[in-house]
């Protein structure tokens, strides 16, 4: 049976009060390496695969967005600003940025991150791999 036919499988990955803290865990299963970020209450799980260039993109650090607001009377700007509340991951290949919890390039909005479904279940952190 070829991998593309795999039927998809759920995986534990620990607890959620045990990974909660960590605000990302990278992980190797049966060869798919994922990235499980935690921010707040939400969590998300992405391929560690850029979609820049194949990159380990969840190898990036992460950081609050950085923002440009344009004053719509003058036109101008009165500098960069950063968006605390979110949080932005990047690439470390060539510094592409994807919002962590849509995976959407910062810029190309038809850029994206690849999700792997992931879920609290009975206190546990559960992937979906395909
Ligand atoms: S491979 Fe990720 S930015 Fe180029």
């Amino acid at each position: 049976m070829t991998k593309a036919n795999t039927p998809p499988r759920q995986v534990s990955i620990g607890t959620y009060e045990g990974l909660r803290t960590k605000e990302r865990v990278v992980l190797d299963i049966d060869g798919q390496s994922v990235g499980v970020y935690f921010l707040g209450d939400e969590i998300r799980a992405w391929h560690n695969t850029c979609p820049h260039s194949g990159g380990p993109v969840c190898q990036g650090k992460t950081v609050a967005r950085t923002l440009q607001a344009v004053d719509a009377a003058t036109g101008k700007s009165p500098g960069l600003t950063l968006d605390r509340s979110s949080r932005m991951i990047v690439c470390p290949w060539h510094g592409f940025e994807f919002d962590l919890l849509t995976g959407i390039h910062a810029v190309d909005t038809k850029t994206r991150l690849r999700p792997v479904p992931v879920a609290v279940v009975d206190g546990d952190v559960v992937l979906t791999l395909g």
